[in-house]
């Protein structure tokens, strides 16, 4: 009989110094469709549990040499066998070592001659119970699973529900002040001022803006919503193009340069990425550079590639990162000391390592205090 909790037929080890026994047993286990396997010694049995190991043993009780209650006192002192039953086969004047055989770990018995439908009986429920077991282990290792999932799911959301309530205070602080003041006074105020506090308050409601952009970005990774979408692109053609937009935008008082360090029309093969992706990587290294280092210094975008990798690097000749905080970095809201004081969530780079390893890709720092900080991004180029 094929067993019908289990896809698979069940392997059945036989062990009896008796070769009678064996054929007897093996003939009945065998018209039920049983895999089967036999042993005439201890030994024999535990040099083929090692190698193949069965779902149930047919154990013999009293053997020469080493007898069933050894063999089952080392299988079940195995972490790797303990769970498969042992029934013992005895003789009826045998029944005394019975407590013994329980005490060492026995499922069950059967007595000889084997009544073919006790037998029978006896092996499919031990399968079943087996198997049973088996199936709870996996639900409860899956339950615990979830539920670690949900716990970390749960930390996360409410780091972000306290961080982010911290972050917005002050930028709703200025748009709130600066608002109440314009609507209480705005008749006296100058054309100037008034410009002056509308900026700030489009620029604060602008930090909430990208603040929340990167919540949605950071919860749809984590979601597994975030699809790559491939496509072949010009790089440097690329780099240029992002290099004047960042010019005109967010760097127009750093000089940031960028460095072709390759020829990449010697590259044989096609640039293949998710443009978005990469835009967002490199505009958040080169937003950084230009935050945390002083205006007028040199910024540089530096490319190339070796066999396996596209590599970016970011440069800056900033206020650089203490060494023993470097390892933080990536870390979700990690600021490093030396930064409190520039705005920032540290929820940058974080997103981007999280960009780099859906791409298979990855990131280092090196920095010196004072002295200036580089990334350097690797996408893998047969992505
Ligand atoms: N180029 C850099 N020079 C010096 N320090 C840096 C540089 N880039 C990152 N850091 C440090 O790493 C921290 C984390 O950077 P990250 O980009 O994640 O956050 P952030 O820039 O502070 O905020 P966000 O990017 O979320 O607006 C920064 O706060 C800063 O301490
Ligand atoms: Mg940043």
């Amino acid at each position: 009989m094929v067993n019908c909790f289990h896809n698979q037929k069940s392997t059945i080890l036989v062990v009896d110094d008796q070769s009678k026994n064996i054929s007897i047993l093996g003939k009945i286990l065998q018209e039920q469709g049983y895999n089967l396997a036999f042993a005439l010694s201890g030994k024999e049995a535990l040099a083929l549990v090692e190698n193949n190991t069965p779902d149930l043993i047919l154990l013999d009780l009293l053997m020469p040499e080493m007898d069933g209650l050894k063999v089952c006192e080392i299988l079940k002192s195995n972490p790797k066998f303990k769970e498969i039953p042992v029934i013992f086969l005895t003789a009826s004047h045998e029944e005394q070592h019975l407590i013994s055989a329980f005490e060492t770990g026995a499922a069950d018995y059967v007595t000889k001659p084997f009544q073919k439908t006790e037998l029978l009986a006896r092996v499919k429920h031990h399968l079943k119970l087996k198997y049973q077991t088996i199936q709870l282990k996996i639900r409860e290792t899956e339950l615990i699973e979830a539920l670690a999932y949900e716990k970390e799911i749960s930390e996360f959301k409410n780091r972000i529900i306290s961080v982010a309530s911290h972050e917005f205070r002050s930028p709703m602080t200025v748009i709130l002040g600066f608002t109440q003041l314009l609507l209480k006074h705005y008749p006296v105020f100058s054309q100037d001022k008034i410009f002056k506090y509308l900026s700030s308050i489009e620029t604060s409601a602008k930090k909430i803006t990208n603040m929340i952009d990167d919540l949605l970005t950071l919860s749809h990774i984590d979601a597994g919503q975030i699809n790559i979408n491939p496509a072949r692109i010009n790089i440097t053609e690329f780099c240029q193009k992002f290099v004047s937009e960042i010019k005109d935008s967010i760097a127009h008082d750093h000089d940031v340069e960028l460095q072709i360090l390759r020829d990449f029309q010697h590259l044989t093969k096609a640039i293949i990425l998710d443009k978005k992706l990469l835009e967002y990587t490199l505009y958040n290294l080169i937003s950084n550079a230009v935050k945390f280092s002083d205006k007028n210094t040199l910024i540089i975008l530096g490319i190339s590639y070796n066999n396996n990798y596209l590599i970016f690097k970011v440069s800056d000749q900033g206020m650089g990162v203490p060494l023993e905080e470097q390892k933080h970095l990536f870390d979700l809201f990690y600021r490093a000391s030396n930064a409190k004081d520039i705005q920032g969530t540290g929820l940058g780079l974080n997103i981007i390592q999280r960009y780099i390893d859906l791409q298979g890709g990855k990131i280092e720092v090196e920095s010196e205090e004072n002295i200036g900080t580089t990334f350097t991004v690797f996408l893998p180029l047969n992505h």
